[in-house]
């Protein structure tokens, strides 16, 4: 089982949308994909037109049997018409009382406790977190692989970039401290490119002058991604073809190149 965490402090910069194409592309191929929404905004899980309860909370806090949050997700919500869906997706909700994890947590590793009974029946955790940040993000660090951290090509959004790869170091010397590993960086997504937009095309050429090959392919800016999240539906689903869903088999396919990186 192998976890990838989203993560940036800046907001609206594509954490969701990354989480939900990843965890749901990845199912599709095959992978059996458990996506944790770690964000007391719940956005996942509304990207799925489901209840936020029971949720994160009530595993983490309540040690809630996993028979009781983890919510198998119906292929219908996100298959391609007419291609069956090979693997399999689950959700654990969250909502609200997310909140209160950091001020109720015992142990630092409860995260990391809670998933390993999941060893054998899923194969990669998609976690997307809030943009606050907060004891349950150094959690689900500690349970991490890799980092995933989308981000927007403007002028302030570097700073959110930096803000996650400086988590990321004390993240991993936590980690290695305690003999659990590393976490990698498994890409910076720039998300709503604008290749017409000079400010966008000068941001993205830094962000590969400072990061190489780390910087995945640009997700261009249009308005499909947001059409197909009010119809609760991932892009491939909503819009199998179009230039939007190949930009997230993009995404799912670099994903998955850093997945087999990783040693197990
Ligand atoms: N490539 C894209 N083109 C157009 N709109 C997009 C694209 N990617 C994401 N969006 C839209 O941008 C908005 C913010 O995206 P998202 O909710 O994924 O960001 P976030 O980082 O998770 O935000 P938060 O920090 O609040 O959790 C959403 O309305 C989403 O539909
Ligand atoms: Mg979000």
């Amino acid at each position: 089982m192998k976890v990838v965490t989203l993560l940036n402090e800046k907001g609206g910069v594509g954490k969701t949308t990354v989480a939900t194409h990843l965890a749901t592309g990845l199912a599709i191929k095959g992978y059996r994909v458990l996506l944790v929404d770690a964000d007391p905004q719940g956005h996942a899980t509304v990207m799925f037109g489901l209840s936020k309860e029971p949720g994160l909370s009530d595993l983490l806090i309540r040690n809630a049997p996993y028979q009781r949050v983890l919510r198998p997700i119906p292929p219908e919500m996100y298959e391609i018409p007419g291609e069956p869906v090979r693997g399999r997706l689950y959700l654990i909700s969250s909502n609200v009382e997310t909140r209160n994890i950091s001020t109720s947590m015992s142990n630092i590793l409860v995260f990391r406790d809670r998933l390993l009974p999941l060893e054998t029946t899923v194969d990669v955790v998609i976690v997307d977190t809030s943009p606050t940040p907060s004891m349950l993000h150094g959690s689900v660090a500690l349970a991490t692989d890799g980092i995933v951290i989308p981000t927007l090509c403007e002028m302030l959004a570097f700073d959110g970039v930096r803000e996650s790869l400086l988590h990321r170091e004390s993240f991993v010397s936590k980690k290695q401290e305690l003999g659990l590993g590393d976490v990698e960086l498994f890409g910076i997504v720039p998300t709503r490119y604008k290749q017409k937009t000079l400010e966008h095309t000068e941001m993205l050429e830094q962000l590969v002058e400072a990061f190489g090959d780390t910087v995945w392919k640009p997700v261009q800016d249009r308005i499909i991604w947001s059409e197909a999240a009010r119809a609760y539906r991932p892009t491939f689903s909503y819009a199998p073809g179009s230039q939007a869903a190949m930009d997230a088999w993009n995404l799912v396919e670099r994903a998955e190149e850093a997945l087999a990186n990783v040693p197990s």
